[in-house]
Protein backbone atom coordinates (compact mmCIF):
# COMPACT_ATOMS: atom_id res chain seq x y z
CA UNK A 1 0.00 0.00 0.00
CA UNK A 2 1.41 3.58 -0.65
CA UNK A 3 0.17 7.12 0.32
CA UNK A 4 -1.92 8.75 -1.90
CA UNK A 5 0.92 11.53 -2.56
CA UNK A 6 1.72 12.12 -5.90
CA UNK A 7 4.16 13.91 -7.86
CA UNK A 8 4.21 14.23 -11.72
CA UNK A 9 7.09 14.87 -14.39
CA UNK A 10 6.22 15.92 -17.88
CA UNK A 11 8.61 15.03 -20.21
CA UNK A 12 8.81 17.98 -22.33
CA UNK A 13 11.96 18.78 -23.49
CA UNK A 14 12.26 18.18 -26.80
CA UNK A 15 11.58 21.29 -28.96
CA UNK A 16 9.99 18.64 -31.52
CA UNK A 17 11.82 19.68 -34.91
CA UNK A 18 9.30 17.81 -37.03
CA UNK A 19 6.88 19.84 -36.63
CA UNK A 20 8.51 22.62 -38.49
CA UNK A 21 7.38 25.29 -35.71
CA UNK A 22 8.48 28.29 -34.02
CA UNK A 23 6.33 27.48 -31.15
CA UNK A 24 7.64 23.88 -29.12
CA UNK A 25 5.82 21.00 -30.16
CA UNK A 26 3.53 21.01 -26.77
CA UNK A 27 1.90 24.41 -27.21
CA UNK A 28 0.80 22.83 -30.35
CA UNK A 29 -3.21 22.62 -29.83
CA UNK A 30 -5.83 19.52 -30.23
CA UNK A 31 -9.40 20.87 -30.09
CA UNK A 32 -8.12 24.47 -29.11
CA UNK A 33 -5.86 23.37 -26.60
CA UNK A 34 -2.58 22.98 -26.23
CA UNK A 35 -1.07 19.33 -25.57
CA UNK A 36 0.71 20.17 -22.70
CA UNK A 37 -2.65 21.46 -21.05
CA UNK A 38 -4.62 18.52 -22.12
CA UNK A 39 -1.26 16.40 -20.50
CA UNK A 40 -2.15 18.46 -17.42
CA UNK A 41 -5.51 18.56 -17.47
CA UNK A 42 -5.85 14.97 -17.39
CA UNK A 43 -2.98 14.26 -14.26
CA UNK A 44 -4.62 17.03 -12.48
CA UNK A 45 -7.57 14.35 -12.05
CA UNK A 46 -4.85 12.25 -9.55
CA UNK A 47 -4.70 16.07 -7.62
CA UNK A 48 -0.74 15.60 -7.23
CA UNK A 49 1.18 17.78 -4.45
CA UNK A 50 3.79 18.59 -6.98
CA UNK A 51 3.75 18.90 -10.85
CA UNK A 52 7.04 19.40 -12.02
CA UNK A 53 7.57 19.97 -16.25
CA UNK A 54 10.85 19.08 -18.16
CA UNK A 55 11.66 21.31 -20.31
CA UNK A 56 14.76 22.32 -23.09
CA UNK A 57 16.66 25.12 -22.73
CA UNK A 58 15.48 28.55 -23.92
CA UNK A 59 11.76 27.08 -24.14
CA UNK A 60 10.86 30.22 -22.26
CA UNK A 61 7.37 30.63 -23.84
CA UNK A 62 6.20 26.95 -22.45
CA UNK A 63 7.68 28.04 -19.35
CA UNK A 64 5.39 31.14 -19.06
CA UNK A 65 2.19 28.89 -19.89
CA UNK A 66 2.98 26.70 -17.58
CA UNK A 67 2.76 29.49 -15.24
CA UNK A 68 -0.25 30.79 -16.67
CA UNK A 69 -2.07 27.60 -15.52
CA UNK A 70 -1.88 29.36 -11.68
CA UNK A 71 -1.36 26.21 -10.19
CA UNK A 72 1.91 25.31 -7.95
CA UNK A 73 4.14 24.14 -10.82
CA UNK A 74 7.87 24.04 -11.04
CA UNK A 75 9.52 23.96 -14.09
CA UNK A 76 13.24 22.63 -14.64
CA UNK A 77 15.63 22.93 -17.74
CA UNK A 78 17.22 19.24 -18.76
CA UNK A 79 20.41 21.36 -20.37
CA UNK A 80 21.15 18.82 -22.43
CA UNK A 81 18.98 16.00 -24.21
CA UNK A 82 20.44 13.13 -23.16
CA UNK A 83 17.47 10.53 -22.86
CA UNK A 84 14.24 10.42 -20.74
CA UNK A 85 16.05 8.73 -17.88
CA UNK A 86 18.20 12.41 -17.85
CA UNK A 87 15.23 13.92 -18.06
CA UNK A 88 13.74 12.77 -14.99
CA UNK A 89 16.89 13.02 -13.35
CA UNK A 90 16.80 16.52 -14.53
CA UNK A 91 13.47 17.09 -12.09
CA UNK A 92 15.23 15.52 -8.79
CA UNK A 93 15.86 19.11 -7.82
CA UNK A 94 11.89 19.88 -7.63
CA UNK A 95 11.09 16.70 -6.21
CA UNK A 96 12.81 17.03 -2.61
CA UNK A 97 10.12 15.31 -0.13
CA UNK A 98 9.77 12.19 -2.74
CA UNK A 99 13.62 11.19 -2.92
CA UNK A 100 14.41 9.34 0.24
CA UNK A 101 13.43 6.05 1.75
CA UNK A 102 11.89 8.37 4.83
CA UNK A 103 9.48 10.25 1.60
CA UNK A 104 6.54 8.21 0.78
CA UNK A 105 5.07 8.96 -2.50
CA UNK A 106 4.45 8.34 -5.88
CA UNK A 107 6.15 9.39 -8.86
CA UNK A 108 4.16 10.01 -12.49
CA UNK A 109 6.29 10.36 -15.10
CA UNK A 110 4.74 11.33 -18.61
CA UNK A 111 5.29 12.77 -22.15
CA UNK A 112 4.09 16.11 -23.06
CA UNK A 113 3.12 15.40 -26.63
CA UNK A 114 0.31 12.73 -25.59
CA UNK A 115 -3.14 15.02 -26.09
CA UNK A 116 -5.17 11.40 -25.79
CA UNK A 117 -4.00 10.25 -22.91
CA UNK A 118 -7.05 10.16 -20.72
CA UNK A 119 -7.93 10.29 -16.83
CA UNK A 120 -9.62 6.90 -16.42
CA UNK A 121 -6.12 5.87 -17.52
CA UNK A 122 -4.13 7.23 -14.78
CA UNK A 123 -7.03 6.52 -12.72
CA UNK A 124 -6.36 2.88 -13.16
CA UNK A 125 -2.84 3.22 -13.06
CA UNK A 126 -3.19 4.91 -9.36
CA UNK A 127 -5.23 2.20 -8.23
CA UNK A 128 -3.78 -0.82 -9.54
CA UNK A 129 -0.66 1.36 -6.90
CA UNK A 130 -3.05 1.65 -4.37
CA UNK A 131 -4.06 -2.36 -4.36
CA UNK A 132 -2.43 -4.35 -1.50
CA UNK A 133 0.73 -6.13 -2.69
CA UNK A 134 1.00 -3.63 -5.89
CA UNK A 135 3.97 -3.17 -8.23
CA UNK A 136 6.89 -1.11 -7.38
CA UNK A 137 6.47 0.28 -11.04
CA UNK A 138 4.04 0.04 -13.37
CA UNK A 139 4.47 1.22 -17.30
CA UNK A 140 1.84 1.79 -19.25
CA UNK A 141 1.88 -0.37 -22.49
CA UNK A 142 -0.38 -0.78 -25.63
CA UNK A 143 -0.84 -3.57 -28.55
CA UNK A 144 -0.67 -1.69 -31.59
CA UNK A 145 -1.30 -2.57 -35.26
CA UNK A 146 2.01 -2.22 -36.22
CA UNK A 147 4.57 -2.15 -33.51
CA UNK A 148 6.97 -0.66 -35.18
CA UNK A 149 9.85 1.09 -33.27
CA UNK A 150 8.16 1.23 -30.12
CA UNK A 151 10.06 -0.38 -27.28
CA UNK A 152 9.16 -3.72 -26.74
CA UNK A 153 7.25 -4.45 -23.04
CA UNK A 154 9.32 -7.77 -21.89
CA UNK A 155 6.93 -9.83 -19.57
CA UNK A 156 8.10 -13.18 -17.28
CA UNK A 157 5.12 -16.20 -16.89
CA UNK A 158 4.26 -14.23 -14.37
CA UNK A 159 2.86 -11.21 -16.19
CA UNK A 160 5.82 -8.88 -14.45
CA UNK A 161 7.86 -7.33 -16.28
CA UNK A 162 10.97 -8.41 -16.69
CA UNK A 163 13.02 -5.49 -18.79
CA UNK A 164 11.16 -3.11 -21.41
CA UNK A 165 14.15 -3.13 -24.57
CA UNK A 166 14.46 -0.04 -26.83
CA UNK A 167 13.53 -1.65 -30.55
CA UNK A 168 17.36 -0.22 -31.65
CA UNK A 169 18.50 -2.34 -28.80
CA UNK A 170 15.90 -5.52 -29.35
CA UNK A 171 16.80 -8.95 -30.85
CA UNK A 172 15.49 -10.76 -33.86
CA UNK A 173 12.78 -12.82 -30.87
CA UNK A 174 12.15 -9.57 -28.70
CA UNK A 175 11.34 -7.83 -31.43
CA UNK A 176 8.08 -10.30 -32.04
CA UNK A 177 7.00 -8.99 -29.18
CA UNK A 178 3.59 -7.48 -29.26
CA UNK A 179 3.23 -5.41 -25.91
CA UNK A 180 4.77 -1.88 -26.32
CA UNK A 181 5.57 0.91 -24.24
CA UNK A 182 3.72 3.66 -24.16
CA UNK A 183 6.52 5.58 -22.22
CA UNK A 184 4.87 6.48 -19.13
CA UNK A 185 4.96 5.58 -16.18
CA UNK A 186 3.92 4.97 -12.06
CA UNK A 187 6.07 4.11 -9.38
CA UNK A 188 6.72 4.88 -5.76
CA UNK A 189 9.20 7.77 -5.60
CA UNK A 190 12.22 6.73 -4.05
CA UNK A 191 12.37 3.57 -5.41
CA UNK A 192 12.33 5.40 -9.16
CA UNK A 193 14.73 7.86 -8.25
CA UNK A 194 17.25 5.67 -6.80
CA UNK A 195 17.04 3.19 -10.17
CA UNK A 196 16.91 6.63 -12.03
CA UNK A 197 20.45 7.33 -10.71
CA UNK A 198 21.60 4.12 -11.66
CA UNK A 199 21.03 4.52 -15.27
CA UNK A 200 23.87 4.45 -17.51
CA UNK A 201 24.46 5.04 -21.39
CA UNK A 202 25.35 1.37 -22.35
CA UNK A 203 22.97 0.88 -25.91
CA UNK A 204 22.43 1.46 -29.27
CA UNK A 205 21.27 5.43 -29.16
CA UNK A 206 23.55 5.73 -26.36
CA UNK A 207 21.18 7.21 -24.36
CA UNK A 208 19.92 7.22 -20.54
CA UNK A 209 16.87 5.01 -21.36
CA UNK A 210 14.09 5.87 -18.61
CA UNK A 211 12.84 2.47 -19.93
CA UNK A 212 15.92 0.44 -18.13
CA UNK A 213 14.72 1.56 -14.91
CA UNK A 214 12.44 -2.23 -15.51
CA UNK A 215 15.48 -4.18 -15.50
CA UNK A 216 17.36 -2.69 -13.02
CA UNK A 217 13.91 -2.84 -10.74
CA UNK A 218 14.09 -6.24 -10.75
CA UNK A 219 17.56 -6.96 -10.47
CA UNK A 220 16.58 -4.81 -6.89
CA UNK A 221 14.03 -7.36 -6.03
CA UNK A 222 11.47 -4.59 -6.75
CA UNK A 223 8.21 -6.51 -8.76
CA UNK A 224 6.77 -4.42 -11.79
CA UNK A 225 3.73 -4.65 -13.87
CA UNK A 226 1.81 -3.31 -17.07
CA UNK A 227 -1.10 -1.15 -16.71
CA UNK A 228 -2.79 -1.36 -20.78
CA UNK A 229 -4.21 1.31 -22.34
CA UNK A 230 -5.96 1.84 -25.94
CA UNK A 231 -3.04 2.71 -28.52
CA UNK A 232 -5.02 6.04 -29.57
CA UNK A 233 -3.88 7.23 -26.00
CA UNK A 234 -0.16 7.09 -26.03
CA UNK A 235 -0.01 8.25 -29.42
CA UNK A 236 3.01 11.30 -29.37
CA UNK A 237 2.91 13.78 -32.07
CA UNK A 238 5.96 14.46 -33.79
CA UNK A 239 4.90 15.86 -37.07
CA UNK A 240 1.85 18.17 -38.58
CA UNK A 241 0.61 14.92 -39.99
CA UNK A 242 0.12 13.52 -36.53
CA UNK A 243 -1.04 16.56 -34.90
CA UNK A 244 -3.77 16.27 -37.74
CA UNK A 245 -4.17 12.21 -36.91
CA UNK A 246 -4.09 13.13 -32.83
CA UNK A 247 -7.22 15.95 -33.40
CA UNK A 248 -9.21 13.69 -35.27
CA UNK A 249 -9.57 11.28 -32.62
CA UNK A 250 -9.76 14.11 -30.42
CA UNK A 251 -12.78 15.43 -32.28
CA UNK A 252 -14.35 11.54 -32.15
CA UNK A 253 -14.24 11.96 -28.72
CA UNK A 254 -15.79 15.24 -28.07
CA UNK A 255 -18.46 14.95 -30.06
CA UNK A 256 -18.99 10.91 -28.89
CA UNK A 257 -19.44 13.26 -25.30
CA UNK A 258 -21.87 15.87 -26.32
CA UNK A 259 -24.03 13.54 -28.30
CA UNK A 260 -23.85 11.35 -25.13
CA UNK A 261 -25.16 13.69 -23.06
CA UNK A 262 -28.27 14.45 -25.14
CA UNK A 263 -27.35 16.75 -28.26
CA UNK A 264 -28.62 15.70 -31.73
CA UNK A 265 -25.53 16.20 -34.26
CA UNK A 266 -27.36 15.79 -37.33
CA UNK A 267 -23.80 15.27 -39.54
CA UNK A 268 -21.11 14.48 -36.93
CA UNK A 269 -17.89 14.88 -38.54
CA UNK A 270 -18.60 18.28 -39.93
CA UNK A 271 -18.87 19.64 -36.27
CA UNK A 272 -15.71 21.02 -34.59
CA UNK A 273 -15.86 21.31 -31.73
CA UNK A 274 -13.00 22.50 -28.37
CA UNK A 275 -11.86 20.36 -25.77
CA UNK A 276 -14.17 22.97 -23.28
CA UNK A 277 -17.24 22.81 -25.32
CA UNK A 278 -20.07 22.10 -22.89
CA UNK A 279 -23.75 21.43 -24.51
CA UNK A 280 -26.85 20.87 -22.85
CA UNK A 281 -29.65 18.30 -23.64
CA UNK A 282 -31.88 18.21 -26.48
CA UNK A 283 -30.07 20.61 -28.28
CA UNK A 284 -29.65 20.11 -32.40
CA UNK A 285 -26.55 20.74 -34.03
CA UNK A 286 -27.17 21.29 -37.90
CA UNK A 287 -23.99 20.40 -40.28
CA UNK A 288 -20.65 22.71 -40.30
CA UNK A 289 -20.63 24.23 -36.95
CA UNK A 290 -17.76 25.39 -35.08
CA UNK A 291 -17.20 25.84 -31.58
CA UNK A 292 -14.15 27.60 -30.46
CA UNK A 293 -13.59 27.49 -26.79
CA UNK A 294 -15.40 28.76 -24.07
CA UNK A 295 -18.75 28.22 -25.63
CA UNK A 296 -21.49 27.10 -23.00
CA UNK A 297 -24.87 26.21 -25.07
CA UNK A 298 -27.75 25.41 -22.79
CA UNK A 299 -30.49 22.57 -23.57
CA UNK A 300 -33.27 22.86 -26.33
CA UNK A 301 -31.02 25.41 -28.11
CA UNK A 302 -30.79 25.04 -31.96
CA UNK A 303 -27.74 25.64 -33.50
CA UNK A 304 -28.31 26.01 -37.58
CA UNK A 305 -25.74 25.28 -40.58
CA UNK A 306 -22.45 27.49 -41.09
CA UNK A 307 -22.52 29.47 -37.61
CA UNK A 308 -18.98 29.90 -35.77
CA UNK A 309 -18.72 30.45 -32.31
CA UNK A 310 -16.26 30.99 -29.56
CA UNK A 311 -16.45 32.08 -25.76
CA UNK A 312 -20.24 32.48 -26.07
CA UNK A 313 -22.88 31.66 -23.58
CA UNK A 314 -26.30 30.37 -24.80
CA UNK A 315 -29.40 30.20 -22.91
CA UNK A 316 -31.81 27.57 -23.42
CA UNK A 317 -33.78 27.21 -26.67
CA UNK A 318 -31.85 29.92 -28.30
CA UNK A 319 -31.67 30.02 -31.92
CA UNK A 320 -28.68 30.60 -33.76
CA UNK A 321 -27.78 30.48 -37.37
CA UNK A 322 -27.73 29.44 -39.99
CA UNK A 323 -24.38 31.80 -40.95
CA UNK A 324 -24.00 33.39 -37.54
CA UNK A 325 -21.22 34.42 -35.56
CA UNK A 326 -21.04 34.34 -31.94
CA UNK A 327 -17.53 35.98 -30.93
CA UNK A 328 -16.28 36.11 -27.22
CA UNK A 329 -18.22 37.78 -24.45
CA UNK A 330 -21.50 37.30 -26.72
CA UNK A 331 -24.03 36.15 -23.98
CA UNK A 332 -27.49 35.10 -25.83
CA UNK A 333 -30.51 34.48 -23.27
CA UNK A 334 -33.49 32.13 -22.97
CA UNK A 335 -35.52 32.32 -26.39
CA UNK A 336 -33.48 34.74 -28.18
CA UNK A 337 -33.21 34.01 -32.14
CA UNK A 338 -29.50 35.01 -33.97
CA UNK A 339 -30.12 34.99 -38.08
CA UNK A 340 -27.85 34.53 -40.82
CA UNK A 341 -24.95 36.93 -41.22
CA UNK A 342 -25.87 38.10 -37.75
CA UNK A 343 -22.30 38.97 -35.45
CA UNK A 344 -22.61 39.25 -31.37
CA UNK A 345 -19.31 40.18 -29.91
CA UNK A 346 -19.24 41.52 -26.01
CA UNK A 347 -22.65 41.70 -26.31
CA UNK A 348 -25.60 40.39 -24.06
CA UNK A 349 -29.18 40.05 -25.64
CA UNK A 350 -32.03 39.88 -22.99
CA UNK A 351 -34.14 36.90 -22.99
CA UNK A 352 -36.41 36.79 -26.06
CA UNK A 353 -34.44 38.93 -28.29
CA UNK A 354 -34.32 38.61 -31.54
CA UNK A 355 -31.56 39.69 -34.66
CA UNK A 356 -32.63 37.49 -37.30
CA UNK A 357 -30.78 39.48 -40.31
CA UNK A 358 -27.46 40.90 -41.21
CA UNK A 359 -26.70 42.89 -38.17
CA UNK A 360 -23.73 43.86 -35.64
CA UNK A 361 -24.21 43.59 -32.30
CA UNK A 362 -20.53 44.62 -30.30
CA UNK A 363 -20.05 45.79 -26.98
CA UNK A 364 -23.79 45.98 -26.18
CA UNK A 365 -26.18 45.48 -23.76
CA UNK A 366 -29.73 44.58 -25.31
CA UNK A 367 -32.80 44.42 -22.98
CA UNK A 368 -35.52 41.62 -23.49
CA UNK A 369 -38.17 41.33 -26.11
CA UNK A 370 -36.58 43.57 -28.56
CA UNK A 371 -36.59 43.40 -32.29
CA UNK A 372 -33.55 44.42 -34.09
CA UNK A 373 -34.10 44.90 -37.91
CA UNK A 374 -32.45 43.40 -40.40
CA UNK A 375 -29.17 45.84 -41.03
CA UNK A 376 -28.46 46.91 -37.64
CA UNK A 377 -25.29 48.28 -36.92
CA UNK A 378 -24.03 49.34 -33.67
CA UNK A 379 -20.75 51.38 -34.40
CA UNK A 380 -18.99 51.04 -31.43
CA UNK A 381 -15.33 51.89 -32.80
CA UNK A 382 -14.54 55.58 -33.51
CA UNK A 383 -11.07 54.71 -34.51
CA UNK A 384 -9.60 55.28 -31.16
CA UNK A 385 -12.23 53.60 -28.62
CA UNK A 386 -14.59 50.99 -28.31
CA UNK A 387 -18.05 52.28 -27.10
CA UNK A 388 -20.42 50.88 -25.52
CA UNK A 389 -24.35 50.52 -26.61
CA UNK A 390 -27.46 50.10 -24.48
CA UNK A 391 -30.81 49.10 -25.73
CA UNK A 392 -33.51 48.56 -23.43
CA UNK A 393 -36.25 46.21 -23.31
CA UNK A 394 -39.14 46.31 -25.32
CA UNK A 395 -36.95 48.09 -28.01
CA UNK A 396 -37.96 47.74 -31.66
CA UNK A 397 -35.34 49.11 -33.95
CA UNK A 398 -35.99 49.85 -37.29
CA UNK A 399 -33.81 47.92 -40.33
CA UNK A 400 -30.64 49.34 -41.05
CA UNK A 401 -30.19 51.37 -38.02
CA UNK A 402 -26.73 52.51 -37.40
CA UNK A 403 -26.51 53.07 -33.79
CA UNK A 404 -22.76 55.39 -33.12
CA UNK A 405 -21.74 54.66 -30.14
CA UNK A 406 -21.79 55.58 -27.07
CA UNK A 407 -25.52 55.85 -27.07
CA UNK A 408 -28.80 54.40 -25.06
CA UNK A 409 -32.19 53.37 -26.41
CA UNK A 410 -34.37 53.48 -23.77
CA UNK A 411 -37.50 50.62 -22.96
CA UNK A 412 -40.24 50.48 -25.25
CA UNK A 413 -38.91 52.80 -28.10
CA UNK A 414 -39.09 52.43 -31.25
CA UNK A 415 -36.02 53.50 -33.86
CA UNK A 416 -37.29 54.02 -37.81
CA UNK A 417 -35.65 52.38 -40.54
CA UNK A 418 -32.62 53.82 -41.29
CA UNK A 419 -31.98 55.53 -38.59
CA UNK A 420 -28.36 57.07 -37.88
CA UNK A 421 -28.78 57.24 -34.09
CA UNK A 422 -26.15 59.85 -32.59
CA UNK A 423 -27.91 60.89 -29.58
CA UNK A 424 -29.75 58.80 -26.34
CA UNK A 425 -33.42 58.21 -27.76
CA UNK A 426 -36.05 58.07 -24.29
CA UNK A 427 -37.81 55.17 -23.23
CA UNK A 428 -40.85 55.26 -24.84
CA UNK A 429 -40.04 57.83 -27.80
CA UNK A 430 -40.47 57.34 -31.55
CA UNK A 431 -37.34 58.69 -32.85
CA UNK A 432 -36.23 58.77 -36.55
CA UNK A 433 -33.23 59.97 -37.60
CA UNK A 434 -32.58 60.39 -41.54
CA UNK A 435 -32.98 61.96 -44.75
CA UNK A 436 -36.39 63.38 -45.38
CA UNK A 437 -38.21 62.44 -48.25
CA UNK A 438 -39.20 64.54 -51.18
CA UNK A 439 -42.20 63.51 -53.89
CA UNK A 440 -43.15 65.64 -57.00
CA UNK A 441 -46.02 64.33 -58.54
CA UNK A 442 -45.76 63.78 -62.08
CA UNK A 443 -42.19 64.19 -61.99
CA UNK A 444 -40.63 60.82 -63.52
CA UNK A 445 -42.18 61.92 -66.82
CA UNK A 446 -40.35 64.98 -66.88
CA UNK A 447 -37.14 63.50 -65.77
CA UNK A 448 -37.30 60.89 -68.34
CA UNK A 449 -37.53 63.40 -70.95
CA UNK A 450 -34.91 65.69 -69.80
CA UNK A 451 -32.49 62.34 -70.27
CA UNK A 452 -33.59 61.67 -73.81
CA UNK A 453 -33.01 65.33 -74.61
CA UNK A 454 -28.88 65.01 -72.79
CA UNK A 455 -28.47 61.86 -74.87
CA UNK A 456 -30.01 62.84 -78.18
CA UNK A 457 -27.63 65.95 -77.59
CA UNK A 458 -24.23 63.85 -76.58
CA UNK A 459 -24.84 61.41 -79.84
CA UNK A 460 -25.37 64.53 -82.41
CA UNK A 461 -22.14 65.76 -80.76
CA UNK A 462 -20.34 62.52 -81.68
CA UNK A 463 -22.03 62.69 -85.27
CA UNK A 464 -20.13 66.19 -86.26
CA UNK A 465 -16.68 65.65 -84.53
C1 LIG B 1 10.00 6.36 -25.69
C2 LIG B 1 10.35 5.06 -24.96
C3 LIG B 1 9.85 3.87 -25.77
C4 LIG B 1 8.36 4.01 -26.01
C5 LIG B 1 8.05 5.34 -26.67
C6 LIG B 1 6.56 5.55 -26.75
C7 LIG B 1 12.43 5.53 -23.78
C8 LIG B 1 13.89 5.31 -23.75
N1 LIG B 1 11.77 4.99 -24.79
O1 LIG B 1 10.75 6.34 -26.89
O2 LIG B 1 10.11 2.66 -25.07
O3 LIG B 1 7.91 2.92 -26.83
O4 LIG B 1 8.60 6.43 -25.91
O5 LIG B 1 6.26 6.67 -27.49
O6 LIG B 1 11.89 6.17 -22.90
N2 LIG B 1 12.42 13.81 -23.70
C9 LIG B 1 13.03 14.74 -22.90
N3 LIG B 1 14.39 14.72 -22.79
C10 LIG B 1 15.16 13.81 -23.43
C11 LIG B 1 14.51 12.85 -24.26
C12 LIG B 1 13.15 12.88 -24.36
O7 LIG B 1 12.37 15.57 -22.29
O8 LIG B 1 16.38 13.85 -23.27
C13 LIG B 1 10.96 13.85 -23.84
C14 LIG B 1 10.51 14.14 -25.24
O9 LIG B 1 10.33 15.54 -25.44
C15 LIG B 1 9.21 13.38 -25.33
C16 LIG B 1 9.42 12.20 -24.40
O10 LIG B 1 10.47 12.57 -23.54
O11 LIG B 1 8.11 14.14 -24.85
C17 LIG B 1 9.72 10.91 -25.12
O12 LIG B 1 10.93 11.02 -25.82
P1 LIG B 1 11.13 10.36 -27.24
O13 LIG B 1 12.47 10.69 -27.73
O14 LIG B 1 9.98 10.67 -28.13
O15 LIG B 1 11.09 8.82 -26.85
P2 LIG B 1 10.96 7.61 -27.85
O16 LIG B 1 12.26 7.40 -28.52
O17 LIG B 1 9.78 7.79 -28.70
CA1 LIG C 1 8.37 9.49 -29.22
Amino acid sequence: MTSAKLAVVVLAAGQGTRIESARPKVLHEVAGKSMLNHVLDATATLAPERIVVVLGPGMEVVAEAVRARGDDLHTVVQERRLGTGDAVASARPALAGYLGPKDAGDILVVFGDTPLLTAETLQAMAAARRAPGAPALLCVAFRPEDPAHYGRVVCGPDGAVEKIVEYADASAAEREVELCNGGMLLGDGPVLMSLVAQLGTDNAKGEYYLTDVFALARAAGHRAGVAEADPDEVMGVNSRVELAVAEALMQLRLRARVMAGGATLVDPTTVWLSADTAIGRDVTIQPNVYFGPGVVIGDGVEIRAFSHLEGATVAAGARVGPFARLRPGAVLGAGVRVGNFVEVKNATLGAGTKADHLTYLGDAEVGAETSIGAGTITCNYDGLAKHRTEIGAGVFIGSNTALVAPVTVGAGAIVGAGSTITRDVAAGAVSVARGAQKDREGGAARLREAQRKRKARAEDGKNKS
